[in-house]
C-alpha cells in the first residue's frame, strides 16, 4: 500500500526548543519510517510580518540551525524530504491559482491573521498576511499531502487549506486529497504561561548548554502560594510537575516528589535539581547529534539543495495535473514541440546554456 504523506512545517524564527519537540519534532521522528514526510521551512510565510532586507539577510542563519535543530531532534534526511519554501516556484503559482478560490471577507475572519498582525503592531492587514493561510494551503496542496500536523493556532488555516482542495476538485476535477488535520500538544512555558515560545522568552532551546538548562529550571516558575517548603503545595497545573511528567522516566521518582510536595515535605529547590538532571539528560543525546551534524560544513545546504530538487519533481507533477484540471493551453510545451530547432534554442537560452 502507497505510504500516507505528511506534510507540516515551521517558519524560521529561531532556535527550536522543548515546546517544537513535545508538539511535533517527536511525531516527525516517529512517523518518518510509516509516512512519506515532507517538512517546510516557511520563509516566505516569515515575510508577510517582516519583509524589510535586513529581516531577509538574517534567514539564511536561522534556516541552517532550523535544519541542524531538525536534525538533532532525529528527522532522518534519508526518509524525510526537507526544504525551504522560497526553493520551491511552485507553491508561488498555486498560491496564485488558490488565492482565486476564496474571499478576502472569508479570510478576515481566521482569527490567527488578526491577532498576528497586532502582535507585530501593524495597524493595517497587508495583503500578504491576509493570504497567509492561502499560501499555508499551496504548501500542502503542492505535494498532495494526506495528513497536516499542526498546533491550535494553525488549525483554522488548516481547515482553510480543507476547502481549497474541496473547492478545486467541484469546480476543475479530482486533483487533491482533503488533508486531514493532526492536533499537536502543546508545552507549557518555563513561567507557567500556557504556550513555551521564543517570543515570550520562557523556552528550553534543544541546543541550550547543560549550565543554562541549569539556570532556567532552577528559574522556573513553580506554585506561587508556596513561600516554604513545608507548606503544601499544588502539583496540578504546576510546571515543574508537568515537565517531570514529561521528561522524567523514572515513575516511582515523580509520584514521590509529588507525595511529598503535596505534604510540604519537600522543597522546591531538591524538586527542580532533579528536574535539572532529567532535562539534561534528555537534551544530552539532542546536543551531541547536533555537533555531530554541525561538525559537516555543508550539510544543511546538501539537504536543502535535495530537497529543492525533490519539490521541482512535486511541483511538475502536481501543477500538471492543475493546468490540465483547469484546462490551461500548455504553451511552454507546443513552443519546443513545433518549432524549428533554432527556434527551440533561442527559447531554451542559447546554445551556450547546453
Ligand atoms: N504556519 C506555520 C507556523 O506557524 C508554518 C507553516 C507554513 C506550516 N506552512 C505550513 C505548517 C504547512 C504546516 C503546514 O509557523
Amino acid at each position: 500500500m502507497k505510504k500516507k504523506r505528511v506534510l507540516t512545517g515551521d517558519r524560521p524564527t529561531g532556535l527550536l526548543h522543548l515546546g517544537h519537540f513535545i508538539g511535533s519534532l517527536h511525531n516527525r521522528v516517529k512517523s518518518q519510517s510509516t509516512h512519506e514526510s515532507f517538512f517546510v521551512i516557511a520563509d516566505l510565510h516569515t515575510l508577510t510580518t517582516r519583509h524589510t532586507k535586513d529581516h531577509v539577510r538574517k534567514l539564511k542563519e536561522v534556516i541552517h540551525n532550523v535544519v541542524l535543530d531538525y536534525l538533532a531532534a532525529g528527522i532522518d534526511p534519508d526518509l524525510s524530504i526537507i526544504f525551504v519554501q522560497s526553493s520551491v516556484p511552485g507553491i508561488s503559482e498555486l498560491n496564485t491559482l488558490l488565492g482565486m478560490l476564496v474571499s478576502a471577507p472569508r479570510l478576515e475572519r481566521i482569527p490567527s491573521l488578526k491577532e498576528m498582525a497586532k502582535a507585530e503592531g501593524l495597524d493595517t492587514m497587508p495583503f500578504g498576511l491576509l493570504g497567509y493561510p492561502v499560501l499555508m494551503a499551496a504548501d500542502i496542496l503542492l505535494p498532495r499531502a494526506d495528513l497536516v500536523p499542526v498546533g491550535a493556532d494553525n488549525q483554522g488555516n488548516v481547515e482553510l487549506a480543507r476547502e481549497l482542495a474541496r473547492r478545486f476538485n467541484h469546480l476543475y476535477g479530482e486533483v487533491f486529497p482533503i488533508p486531514e488535520i493532526e492536533m499537536e500538544a502543546t508545552l507549557i512555558g518555563t513561567d507557567g504561561q500556557t504556550k513555551m515560545s521564543k517570543s515570550l522568552n520562557n523556552a528550553i532551546f534543544l541546543s541550550d548548554s547543560a549550565a543554562v538548562v541549569e539556570e532556567k529550571v532552577m528559574g522556573m516558575y513553580t506554585d506561587p502560594n508556596r513561600v516554604k517548603a513545608d507548606i503544601p503545595g499544588k502539583v496540578e497545573g504546576n510546571p515543574v510537575f508537568i515537565y517531570h511528567d514529561q521528561f522524567n522516566g523514572d515513575l516511582e521518582e515523580v509520584l514521590d516528589l509529588k507525595d511529598r510536595y503535596r505534604q510540604g515535605k519537600v522543597g522546591d529547590v531538591e524538586v527542580k535539581r532533579k528536574l535539572v538532571r532529567v532535562v539534561n539528560d534528555f537534551l544530552e543525546p539532542i546536543r551531541q547529534r547536533r555537533e555531530d551534524y554541525a561538525r559537516q560544513p555543508d550539510i544543511t545546504m546538501d539537504i536543502l539543495s535535495a530537497g529543492a530538487r525533490r519539490m521541482q519533481d512535486e511541483s511538475q507533477e502536481t501543477l500538471t495535473l492543475v493546468r490540465e484540471a483547469m484546462g490551461f493551453q500548455n504553451y511552454q510545451v507546443s513552443m519546443i514541440q513545433e518549432e524549428p530547432i533554432q527556434q527551440q534554442i533561442k527559447a531554451i537560452g542559447g546554445l551556450a546554456f547546453l
